[in-house]
């Protein structure tokens, strides 16, 4: 990572945002970033395998339709905390549908099933640790009678030399962010570091960018 003293990220205008993202040593000559706070796996990890993983999930291989749903573009990076990126990363992720309906035995929401939205990738960071996939917005879904899960994708990234990383990603601007019982137990720097960030769009798909800092072992 480029080193950035103090005076030059006040003169970028960036303390108040980096601050947020990194921890700087006493000399500031060397930042560390934070790594991606954790979050409960949760009951939907998928329990039955499926062929098609890949990292197009609004498609299922073999069956001639697309999810539905506001189609979306997740990319990022994966990084360690001294900013190098991380190549080859596994990246597993699942997710609810557009309607809130996990592709699950146990999920007991009456919300439609989606038999083209393919729930479930897993994917790995590039040379440059980069990923990217497409899916659909998911749908927030009722945990219990009182509360009502944002829309969020669950991760777990595992690389060797690194603890395996399970965590959510959330999305901005959603409301039921601010009362979620896990979203609100979270620091404002993690909500910060858990949320991703619309960043453009691409053929009418709106772009989030979330970047992943794995952990020391
Ligand atoms: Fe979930």
């Amino acid at each position: 990572m480029k080193k950035l003293s103090r005076r030059n990220l006040m003169q970028l205008g960036m303390v108040g945002t980096v601050t947020a993202l990194f921890k700087a040593s006493e000399s500031w000559g060397e930042m560390i970033a934070v790594p991606t706070p954790k979050e409960v796996e949760g009951p939907f990890y998928p329990a039955v395998d499926q062929i098609d993983k890949d990292a197009d999930l609004t498609r299922v291989g073999g069956r001639n339709g697309r999810a539905k749903g506001q189609q979306i573009i997740i990319r990022g990076s994966v990084k360690n905390i001294g900013g190098q990126p991380v190549e080859n990363a596994i990246i597993d992720i699942w997710q609810a549908n557009a309607a809130g309906r996990y592709n699950h035995p146990r999920d007991s929401n009456p919300a439609p099933e989606d038999s083209y939205f393919q729930g479930w990738a897993i994917i790995r960071s590039d040379a440059s640790g980069l990923y990217r996939f497409r899916t659909v917005k998911p749908g927030a879904y009722p945990a219990t009678k009182s509360w009502t899960r944002p829309p969020h994708i669950h991760f777990k990234i595992s690389r060797q030399g690194f603890p395996q990383l399970i965590t959510q990603m959330y999305f901005p601007n959603e409301s039921l962010n601010a009362i979620d019982l896990l979203y609100r137990n979270k620091t404002g720097a993690e909500q910060t570091l858990m949320t991703a960030r619309q960043t453009g769009e691409y053929e009418g798909m709106l772009i989030y960018t979330y970047n992943i800092v794995l952990g020391k072992s």
